[in-house]
């Protein structure tokens, strides 16, 4: 299996050349795929940092070219880059053609943490409801989804120095903070964040900021992922941008120094970013403010050191005017129940 991987892992690296070569040589990828980049404001060295590419708008260029310069139909396959037709599948010679998996999209390579090539994303160039907008390698043998961050390879050493991880949620946010100078950054890529993420960035940083879009499903992806990181024992905090902005967009309106400030200013600690997000609601109704203690108390209870549950206790009881100790015991309870 280890030649396996080594050969999927030579291939990619070819697809990867290869949507490069399009997206600057090919006419199709200079006509439409290398201006979308310069549309969202890409420049040559940033498209050039991540490795970014076209896939053509033929059923199987990509498939044939491969298979010309020797690379198998199994390994094209196995590493996601071919879907093959199923009566190619039982061998039948008179088999219609297997084709590319990525289609008319500019390319989005996924390294891993030693900047090898394992998988691809792929975004289509015009907003077209019949399709869905970012399409992705399938599981291989060597990409294992919820184990990988999108950008720690561009990312890890400035995540090192400045021992702080920004969390966004797509390529593009990745990308747009990259070329903004703000390199320490990663993406969970739209998926719900795994206890593997969590460890990844681990080996660089203790501190985690999320920074995920500003929409309800963004807020509601933030909660969920900072439940996790607590848990993980990392450090969490947590930037709300405005209603509709993501931090590629967001960056890219107000420039670079003005977005490190509004993280300075807004990087809220979970239960300060629980707060702001309910009390609001919750006024002085004691059942949902009672509700909201509760909350923070069951995320407080999944921090393993006691003494940092014990500051957030503290800065919990001061922020809602509760007893601390009622706190302590209420928290107890949670790690009783769940034993
Ligand atoms: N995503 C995906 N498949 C989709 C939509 C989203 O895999 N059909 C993933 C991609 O990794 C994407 C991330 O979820 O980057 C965040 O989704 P979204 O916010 O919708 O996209 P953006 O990254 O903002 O992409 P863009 O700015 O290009 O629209
Ligand atoms: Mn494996
Ligand atoms: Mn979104
Ligand atoms: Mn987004
Ligand atoms: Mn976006």
């Amino acid at each position: 299996a280890q030649n396996e991987r080594e050969s999927l892992l030579i291939v990619l690296n070819y697809a990867k050349n290869y949507f490069q070569n399009n997206l600057f040589k090919h006419e199709e990828g200079q006509s439409i795929g290398y201006p979308y980049f310069k549309e969202r404001g890409f420049s040559d060295k940033t498209i050039n940092t991540f490795e970014l590419g076209y896939s053509l708008e033929g059923w199987d260029a990509f498939t044939k070219e491969a298979l010309k310069n020797g690379y198998s139909l199994d390994i094209l396959a196995k590493a996601g880059l071919t879907i093959l037709k199923e009566n190619e599948q039982t061998a039948n010679p008179n088999a219609q053609k297997s084709f590319d998996r990525f289609r008319n999209r500019v390319t989005f390579p996924i390294h891993n943490v030693a900047g090898k090539v394992i998988a691809f994303g792929a975004r289509i160039l015009k907003a077209d409801k019949s399709q869905a907008k970012y399409l992705n390698s399938p599981e291989t043998e060597v990409y294992h989804k919820s184990n990988v961050l999108y950008g720690i390879f561009q990312a890890k050493n400035a995540i090192r120095t400045q021992d702080v991880c920004y969390l966004v949620e797509g390529y593009t946010d990745v990308i747009s903070l990259h070329q903004a100078g703000i390199e320490n950054v990663v993406a969970s890529s739209g998926t719900s964040l795994t206890t593997e993420q969590i460890r990844l960035i681990g080996r660089f940083t203790q501190n985690i900021t999320v920074l995920y879009d500003g929409d309800s499903a963004g807020i509601k992806a933030s909660l969920r992922g900072m439940d996790m990181i607590l848990e993980e024992g990392l450090n969490v905090k947590l930037v709300v941008f405005p209603e509709g902005e993501d931090p590629d967009s967001y960056v890219q309106k107000i420039g670079s120094d003005a977005f490190v400030k509004h993280i300075e200013d807004h990087a809220a600690d979970f239960i300060t970013f629980k707060a702001e997000l309910s009390l609001k609601e919750a006024g002085s109704d004691p059942f949902k403010r009672a509700e909201l203690i509760k909350d923070m108390v069951g995320s407080i209870s999944k921090i393993p050191d006691s003494i940092k549950r014990s500051v957030f206790f503290q800065k919990t009881a001061n922020l809602m005017q509760i007893d601390e100790q009622l706190l302590i015991s209420e928290s107890n309870k949670v790690s009783i129940e769940r034993a």
